[in-house]
């Protein structure tokens, strides 16, 4: 049978914790890190495999490129990071060009695999990759909203003293400051939520706003960013047909084309099998097509 391989290619903060998930939770048969900082992903490969007599007993090396030869799931968590007082916006230019030289590498090697992207801006870094290697849109994901949509789960699930996987809530658009909260399809058990309008306020900023009080509290986000990348790989490497947001390219969905943004989508072995066809409120679609143009725009002015 042939092995299940995962490469990530980055390794800092966020690839090396997600590799580390994926470790401690047996996904995969061989695990693979590349870094253009090659001693460090030597030096995790390292520090986890000393840790293969406790786990469950994946291959894990330091590679090269040509190991995405016979990748099932490419990560791409490479890129600037957000710094203190930074939008994931501002990460832009510098990451269109790191991620030129990344997809080319892989391509030369694969060409079948799905590439699950994190660096950001997560939605236009997934854009510029599909457009620039043109495989199906399905094989090409970004982690999207699915960490805002757990921010926004836990932050209800808090207020309301209720766990946060029984809370159904969505967090829709731009993995960024643009994102909008779905509370016309919020529920517990089908029933609506039970929350002021100041709640929700409160509940919306602290989720959109999390990622910021993070970095100014710790200089970087990665462990709720590596648990959401390990469900997006375990949907597809479990063929599961989960439903999680993440970032895809747009056909006539609510009055919007041609953009990725976090919606939604049934995720299964062929990545987005499907987007998700959901009913929303007037203004919540004005916002949607607020982020989208947003993004729209973004990727005008760094386009040739
Ligand atoms: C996050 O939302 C910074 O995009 C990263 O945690």
């Amino acid at each position: 049978m042939k092995k299940t391989r995962v490469v990530v290619i980055g390794t800092g903060a966020v690839g090396s914790t997600t590799a580390y998930t994926l470790l401690l939770r047996n996904r995969m048969d061989e695990l693979v890190l590349i870094d253009a900082n090659h001693n460090k992903a030597v030096g995790d490969a390292l520090d986890m495999n000393h840790g293969m007599p406790f786990t469950g007993g994946a291959k894990l090396w330091a590679g090269t490129y040509e190991d995405c030869r016979e990748a099932d799931i490419i990560i791409i968590t490479a890129g600037a990071a957000q710094r203190d007082g930074e939008t994931r916006v501002d990460l832009l230019k510098r990451n269109v060009s790191i991620f030129d030289s990344i997809i080319e590498e892989v391509s030369k090697v694969n060409t079948q695999a799905i590439l699950l992207i994190a660096s950001n801006p997560v939605d236009i870094m997934s854009y510029f990759t599909w457009r620039k290697l043109q495989w199906p849109i399905n094989r090409i994901i970004g982690s999207g909203t699915l960490l805002d949509s757990a921010r926004f789960r836990y932050l209800i699930g808090e207020k309301l003293d209720i766990d946060p996987r029984s809370v159904h809530a969505h967090i829709v658009g731009e993995h960024g400051d643009s994102e909008l909260p779905l509370w016309s399809l919020a529920n517990v058990a089908g029933a609506q939520l039970q929350l002021s309008d100041e709640d929700k306020e409160d509940i919306f900023t602290n989720t959109r706003d999390a990622a910021y009080q993070i970095i100014d509290a710790k200089g970087a986000t990665y462990y709720a960013i590596a648990l959401a990348l390990d469900r997006i790989c375990t949907a597809i490497l479990r063929d599961e047909g989960a439903v999680l947001n993440v970032s895809t390219l747009l056909q006539d969905y609510h009055g919007i084309s041609d953009v990725y943004l976090g919606v939604p989508c049934i995720v299964d072995r062929q990545g987005v099998r499907e987007v998700m066809n959901i009913t929303i409120t007037d203004s919540e679609k004005e916002l949607l097509q607020c982020s989208a143009n947003k993004l729209k725009g973004l990727i005008e002015s760094i386009s040739p």
